[in-house]
């Protein structure tokens, strides 16, 4: 019989774009007992749970909570429950995680019209509003963070005319969450997508999302009730209903609300995590939260950009918790990932699709954005840059990262 060994996954730093270091206080949440899901004592957490989502999001929207499932799920919930074959979808793409949202939105049996942009580039608002204007679309679906290229997409008149145009605007903010101002109310977003294991620092494994009335309006169109749990006698709507069952908000909103109608099991131990993340989030306050992670991405950029590094992408549209850095040329990045993950125990991450070996990707998200993970990852890239024979200017990153964190407790002491 084959012997398996005792789990003991090794100790990383992890500054990928996902998923990165956790708390050790959610960890520890999530050892504690198992509740029934109808519980109070449970529903009572399902319950907080909801109203710490609405303040992390920005919201007054009754309808915040997680959706079990990576954050696709989330994306997949929103998408297939506000789709009806046939509805036009404008997505702006400017990474992969667009196209993600076209492939989804072509399953849900939409017709697609895509808007796009270079990679490492972002749309003027203006010219998602004037494809609105001219597209008529019933929903817009686009994304907040680009992880594939580390570039953020401005809002500013799109929530706006997506009202004028009677379309839903949806949005992916899967890697801003909790790092970077998702302002769902203000931006006038109709449907907003989390992600766990990004800036909330909690694992994989649930995607928290919100939506307004506007969004619940037509959800409850084809709402429906699930055969083996309706009462004698209850109406049945004659509307196709949504193609998903496990992803169909009608039916999750039931289970969320105080009616509790039984849908899936929840998932207890993430449940329990996913609280302690937010509590975490929102005991260290959303400003303050917001400037720590500008504080550790100006302090790498520095150091990378000193080394001799030349960053990816637009830096007026730069997300502040990815940065890009392009592979410099005759160097193979795969090699010098797999050092720095082999040596030094710090993982970064490479890209997809056109940008696959051109550049590397680092995280500076949630637990693992902190000055420690900072210093290390450019100390030992660095010296595996040298190792590799990078022409690198040696001894001046970290002096560079130092100065820059001197520089911003002088302006701000803690
Ligand atoms: C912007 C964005 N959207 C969606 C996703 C999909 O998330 P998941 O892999 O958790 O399903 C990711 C994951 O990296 C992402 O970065």
């Amino acid at each position: 019989m084959k012997l398996y060994k005792e789990l003991s996954p090794s100790l990383r730093t992890i500054m990928t774009p996902g998923p990165v270091e956790v708390d050790p206080r959610v960890l520890r949440a999530m050892s504690y007992p198992i509740l029934g899901q109808f519980d109070p004592e449970f529903t009572e957490l399902m319950n907080e749970t909801m109203e710490m989502l609405r303040e992390v999001f920005q919201t007054n929207n009754q309808w915040a909570f997680p959706v079990d499932g990576t954050s696709r799920s989330g994306i997949e919930a929103v998408l297939v429950s506000v789709i009806e074959p046939g509805d036009k979808v404008l997505v702006p793409i400017y990474g992969r995680f667009g196209h993600l949202l076209v492939e989804i939105s072509e399953r849900c049996g939409a017709e697609v019209v895509m808007l796009e942009r270079d990679w490492g580039t972002v749309f003027e608002p203006q010219e998602i509003v004037d494809a609105i204007r001219r597209e008529k679309p019933n929903i817009v679906a686009m994304v907040h963070g680009e992880t594939s290229t580390g570039c953020i997409q401005p809002f500013d008149g799109i929530g706006a005319a997506c009202r004028e145009a009677d379309a839903l605007l949806v949005v992916d903010a899967v890697a801003t969450i909790g790092g970077v101002p998702v302002m769902t109310d203000a931006w006038q977003l109709d449907a907003v997508i989390g992600g766990t294991q990004k800036c909330l620092s909690v694992p994989s494994g649930m995607s928290p999302i919100t939506y307004n009335e506007r969004v619940e309006a037509k959800v409850l169109r084809r709402k429906t009730i699930e055969r083996g749990l309706r009462e004698q006698g209850a109406e049945v709507s004659g509307r196709k209903p949504v193609a998903s069952n496990y992803f169909d908000l009608g039916m999750l909103q039931d289970y969320w609300s105080p009616k509790r109608l039984n849908h899936h099991t929840e998932a207890t131990s993430m449940l329990y995590a996913l609280r302690e993340g937010l509590r975490l989030v929102l005991q260290e306050g959303l400003e303050e939260r917001f400037k720590r992670h500008k504080r550790h991405e100006a302090a790498l950029v520095a150091g990378l950009e000193t080394m001799g590094l030349k960053l990816y992408g637009d830096p007026d549209c730069k997300l502040p918790v990815v940065t890009c850095i392009l592979i410099p040329e005759g160097l193979d990045g795969e090699a010098v990932r797999s050092m720095l993950l082999n040596t030094f125990g710090i993982e970064i991450a490479s890209s997809f699709g056109p940008l696959k070996g051109q550049i590397w990707r680092i995280g500076t998200m949630g637990f693992s954005c902190n000055q420690k993970n900072v210093l290390h990852v450019l100390g030992a890239l660095e010296a595996v840059l040298l190792w590799h024979g990078a022409d690198v200017n040696a001894g001046k990153a970290l002096q560079a990262a130092l100065r820059q964190y001197a520089h911003a407790e002088e302006k701000q002491p803690c």
